[in-house]
């Protein structure tokens, strides 16, 4: 039988601001999949937490998009967005775009990142949690895993993975999917997604057979909250799900992408760029201007259905550097202020009184 990894996130009300998510939420979201786990919807959960957004890790047997998981997932949000109301906190309800469950959770506000397979003798999984973020955020570390032979060893060690890679790549503008395959387009993959506010790393699939072609290896969130809304509602902050060893990237080639706090889109009102922080679950909240942008690592050993308790990789000491480094980026990025490149360009500012700072300014324009 096959097993469905599901990570479905959103972010129904902040503690305090939008730091971190109130225990009462977290014990809420726990007892709902508690409940669901006992009558058989699901075959085990761990619930998560990136800053303020809540992050539900289920696995099951019933494939992606699955109506009877994501309204499991759309209820939970909504006891939690009870509890968020009843204790005021920022931005109740934040991600749940509309008033009524229509079947799948996409489209609706909270993001979603799943994949089905049938499991190898041993199956390691690392979840990807990020917050103060987009999805593009996964671009350089996904690539770097799957295509860049300087990270992942396993491309030139390992005969199997010289196959390469197939990278399902989503352009959120134009609402458009393409497949580009590496090693061989590896050039035209990076002129796309090195735009990464548009065009975003979905699905990766593995081209040497020795993990099912039609199985995704890696998948993230890719959701727009602000396409969705018509209006800023808060950041996409995105999820991913990478499986490794045996053909795949190692678990420490999945996680030595981040030794580099590469620069991101989100951080203070979802309008600057920052260096994105890896660090432990008790550690990402964000506090500094609201940041720097967090990415939690959680791993498990997937057995039979079942997904047992996390490894929290980034708590690792290895990564204190990264994390220095981090804070150093983010010290010289705040001292520019409002100017960009930290600001965001004006076309890819969301949510900011720039509109209306534009519209109280209109009738004092004159020509040049
Ligand atoms: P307020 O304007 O409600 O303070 O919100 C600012 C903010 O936190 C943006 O998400
Ligand atoms: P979130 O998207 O995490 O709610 O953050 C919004 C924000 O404006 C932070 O300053
Ligand atoms: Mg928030
Ligand atoms: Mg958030």
């Amino acid at each position: 039988m096959k097993t469905t990894l599901s990570i479905i996130k959103a972010d129904v009300g902040g503690f305090p601001g939008h730091s971190s998510v109130h225990p009462a939420l977290l014990k809420k979201a726990g007892e709902e999949l508690e409940a669901a786990k006992k009558n058989g919807k699901i075959k085990d959960y761990f619930v998560a937490r990136c800053g303020d957004d809540i992050d539900l890790i289920m696995t099951h047997d019933k494939g992606p998009d699955n109506e009877e998981v994501h309204k499991l997932a759309w209820d939970t949000f909504l006891a939690c967005t009870e509890e968020a109301k009843k204790l005021k906190l920022y931005g109740a309800g934040q991600d749940l775009l509309s008033d009524t469950f229509s079947g799948n959770i996409k489209g609706m506000g909270p993001g979603s990142a799943e994949i089905e397979f049938e499991e190898r003798a041993s199956e390691p999984i690392i979840c990807f949690l990020m917050d103060k973020t987009e999805p593009g955020a996964f671009n350089l570390p996904i690539f770097r895993m799957f295509g860049d032979p300087f990270s992942t060893a396993g491309l030139v060690i390992d005969e199997s993975m010289h196959a390469g890679f197939e990278f399902e790549v989503y352009d959120v503008m134009a609402n458009k999917t393409v497949t580009l395959n590496t090693p061989e387009e590896t050039y035209d993959l990076l002129a796309l997604i090195g735009g990464k506010s548009r065009y975003v790393i979905k699905k990766i699939h593995a081209r040497s057979g020795k993990v099912p072609k039609e199985e995704a290896v890696a998948c993230v969130s890719t959701d727009k909250l602000s396409k969705i809304a018509g209006k800023y509602v808060g950041k996409d902050d995105p999820v991913a799900v990478v499986r490794c060893q045996s053909g795949l990237p190692a678990v420490g080639e999945a996680l030595e992408p981040w030794a580099f706090p590469h620069l991101v889109s989100g951080w203070m009102r979802g309008s600057h760029n920052g260096p994105i922080m890896p660090c432990s679950m008790e550690d990402a909240v964000p506090s500094r201007f609201d940041g720097p942008p967090r990415v939690v690592a959680l791993g498990f050993q997937v057995a039979n259905g079942m997904l047992g308790q996390p490894l929290d990789f980034f708590k690792d000491v290895a990564f204190d550097k990264t994390r220095e480094k981090s804070s150093e980026i983010a010290e010289y990025m705040r001292r520019h202020g409002p100017f960009e490149p930290h600001r965001l360009p004006s076309e890819d500012m969301e949510y900011t009184t720039l509109p209306a700072v534009l519209k109280k300014l209109e009738g004092r324009f004159t020509d040049l």
